[in-house]
């Protein structure tokens, strides 16, 4: 269901509301000097549209789609849920939401509604419905934007009417007081509960509140967004056949299960920000456009948002560099993105938002900004033929949201140990290893990948557990880090002890965990090479594992740091403590070769990725270093029309599009992408 078959779309969102009707037709002039064949309207524009309750005023969405729709442009109408009207706040005081302090969120800003508000389900499927029965087979539109990023601003919600939802839902899913009482261990400090109406949202608490009950409260806002998106997404079916999507925020989301919300959307579209902190970022830009490529199920997706340069919303908004744009646009396209999409197309004078880079800038089309704008939409205009093409990885890294839920609750045995820190360790070895990889739920189905990585499964469940096991047995090779499948569904340790669930696969468990003072480093002797460790280490206990890497200091001074087991025809890896991106690298190595895997050589900072076509690949090329690159490929290069015999030299910071020969789909080496599960756990099911 792509939107704009056999091309890459580019735009970005379009809020014309905020500029004179004058504005416009210089808009689409620009746009379409800047190639622009898609722009997302309406996100924020309920209050244009529902003038007061039930009263709806199209004339000027009217006018801006036929306006568009002259001009070539395709539109994805939003519906504007994330930023109901003045009028309705006053009508409906309870329907905004409420912290954890118990403080409301007040008007003035956007996202303030609770999920669970009666009034707001109501009125968010009026406005979803009128647009859509107006504008669902209007020629311009080409896809439905659902909300604005599920979960922010606005995520949880602790007023009246979601604690209510809360007692609902739990009802449902546990059946009976007993049952619930059982998962939360409420026996712990006297919590057991003997009623439903004394069951209570996991606000403010003297101390620490009981971790399964805000596991399940996680799950709970999770669902209770999505029948949000639900609503609106059928009552716009109900009128139109086109697409629809919502926005995620890959590995930024925190509210949001993206196993479970890429299955009720069309088309996934994704939005990403470079975090100006880090002086990598390109790398963590990887990251989030594998894991969408991942949550799609390898089908094509949209960038959805990102920014021709500055943000404005970080501590300090780095603008990007000569270049970058551009860097970071092919890296999603390299990674499956079949639209390359801004936040926003004219940059807003008024508002949070106006030190905001956008494709027009404050400084107007004589700008850096706008010539490098143009000069994409005229190279992703040559990309036509890539749309379609698709990332093939044989190496999985286990993502689970719900993990991330878990792990990053109160009160784990260290706080230096986290989820994402970890998943981008992991992930920056394969990347600086110019190894290809999808992200796989713990629980799909593995068994086209060589090499399975698990940088941060805490929460593991028993079928995970032994779809793991049955993957190593036959013939994979499962690479486990540190404080791995230490709990269950429900947050209680597993029986047995920490790990015990991979210990067939892994052929160790852990008898305890030896996190470090904050500071402190140890080594591994890992085969002769010194490893640079910190923040964990663990007792393990041997059940079968040969030792590849001991301890040297710290407080497991002398005992195994790394094994290796093998099970089966499979192998299992364990790493019991944390190193760095460097590392990682010999620990790697040795799991590539016993997965068969052998990275390419390229230079440093020459980022490849290969998209595989039908009747050709194609290679992308980014270069982050300011020298030029070369790198063995022959075919066409497509900006330039050059022929390629061999070798092609990309400038410093430069890109490269070359179409090469296809290879095969060789099942026994490479898979498409699978990792979405059929059925995605759910744990009450
Ligand atoms: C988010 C929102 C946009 C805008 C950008 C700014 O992604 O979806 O509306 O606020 O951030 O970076």
């Amino acid at each position: 269901m792509w939107p704009l078959p056999g091309a890459i779309a580019y735009g970005g969102d379009y809020n014309p509301e905020q500029w004179p009707r004058a504005v416009w037709d210089e808009d689409v002039a620009l746009m379409r000097q800047a190639g622009v064949n898609l722009v997302s309207v309406g996100i924020f524009s309920w209050a244009m549209l529902e003038v007061s309750e039930g009263v709806f005023d199209f004339t000027w969405l009217d006018d801006l789609l036929d306006l568009l729709h002259a001009n070539g442009i395709a539109v994805d109408l939003a519906t504007p849920s994330v930023s109901p009207p003045a009028w309705f706040f006053h009508a409906y005081p309870h329907a905004r939401a409420v912290d954890a302090d118990g403080h409301v969120m007040g008007f003035g800003s956007r996202g303030m509604a609770g999920h669970s508000a009666p009034e707001y389900r109501e009125a968010i499927v009026r406005v979803a419905s009128a647009l859509a029965e107006r504008y669902g087979d209007h020629p311009a539109v080409v896809l439905w934007h659902v909300h604005n990023e599920y979960g922010v601003p606005v995520g949880e919600d602790f007023s009246a009417s979601s604690v209510a939802s809360w007692r609902r839902w739990l009802q449902q899913h546990y059946g009976s007081i007993e049952a619930l009482n059982a998962a939360w261990g409420t026996a712990f400090w006297g919590q057991t509960y003997r009623a439903w109406e004394h069951v209570v949202a996991p606000a403010r608490t003297p101390t620490t509140v009981n971790p399964a009950m805000k596991l399940d409260w996680a799950r709970f806002t999770d669902d209770m967004l999505r029948e949000c998106f639900r609503l609106e997404r059928d009552a716009i079916r109900a009128h139109s056949d086109r697409p629809v999507t919502t926005n995620f925020m890959a590995h930024q989301s925190w509210n949001t299960d993206l196993w479970k919300w890429a299955r009720e959307v069309d088309v996934v579209s994704d939005d990403h920000y470079l975090w100006s902190p880090d002086p990598d970022a390109h790398v963590a830009l990887a990251l989030s456009a594998d894991l969408t490529r991942s949550v799609a199920g390898g089908k094509p997706w949209i960038l959805m948002e990102h920014s021709t340069s500055a943000v404005n919303w970080q501590g300090r908004n780095i603008a990007k560099r000569p270049g970058e744009m551009s860097r970071n646009a092919l890296t999603h396209l390299g990674r499956g993105a079949d639209a390359i999409m801004f936040f926003q197309w004219r940059a807003s004078r008024r508002g949070a938002e106006k030190f905001h880079s956008a494709m027009v800038p404050h400084a107007g089309t004589s700008s850096r900004v706008f010539r490098e704008v143009t000069d994409l939409g005229q190279q992703l205009r040559q990309l036509g033929e890539v749309q379609g093409s698709q990332v093939r990885a044989e190496v999985a890294v286990l993502y689970d949201w719900e993990s991330l839920w878990a792990q990053d609750l109160d009160w784990r045995p260290s706080d230096d140990l986290a989820f994402r820190e970890r998943m981008r360790s992991y992930y920056e070895r394969l990347w600086r290893d110019s190894v290809p990889v999808d992200f796989a739920h713990p629980e799909a189905d593995l068994s086209g990948y060589s090499l399975v990585v698990a940088p941060a499964s805490y929460l593991l469940t028993t079928i995970a557990a032994d779809n793991l096991t049955a993957f190593v047995r036959a013939g994979g090779t499962l690479l486990v880090s540190c404080f791995a499948a230490a709990v269950d569904e429900h947050d209680a340790v597993h029986e047995g002890g920490f790990g015990a669930p991979l210990a067939e696969a892994l052929g160790v468990t852990v008898e305890e965990y030896l996190p470090l003072r904050a500071g402190d480093t140890c080594t591994v002797d890992f085969g002769g090479q010194r490893l640079a460790a910190d923040v964990w280490t663990e007792d393990l206990v041997l059940t079968g594992a040969q030792v590849r890497g001991r301890y040297l200091g710290g407080p497991a001074d002398g005992a195994p740091a790394i094994t290796r087991h093998e099970l089966g025809s499979g192998v299992g890896w364990y790493v019991s403590t944390r190193l760095d991106t460097d590392s990682l690298a010999p620990v790697l190595a040795a799991a590539y070769a016993d997965a068969g895997i052998t990275p390419p050589a390229l230079p440093e900072h020459l980022e490849l990725m290969v998209r595989h076509g039908e009747s050709a690949d194609y290679a992308v090329a980014v270069n982050h270093h300011d020298d030029a690159a070369h790198v063995a490929l022959s075919g066409t290069e497509i900006f330039s029309g050059q022929e390629i015999d061999g070798e092609l030299t990309v400038p410093g910071g430069g890109v490269a599009v070359v179409r090469t020969a296809p290879t095969p789909d060789r099942d026994d080496v490479i898979t498409p992408a699978h990792a979405v599960p059929q059925q995605v756990r759910n744990t009450y099911a």
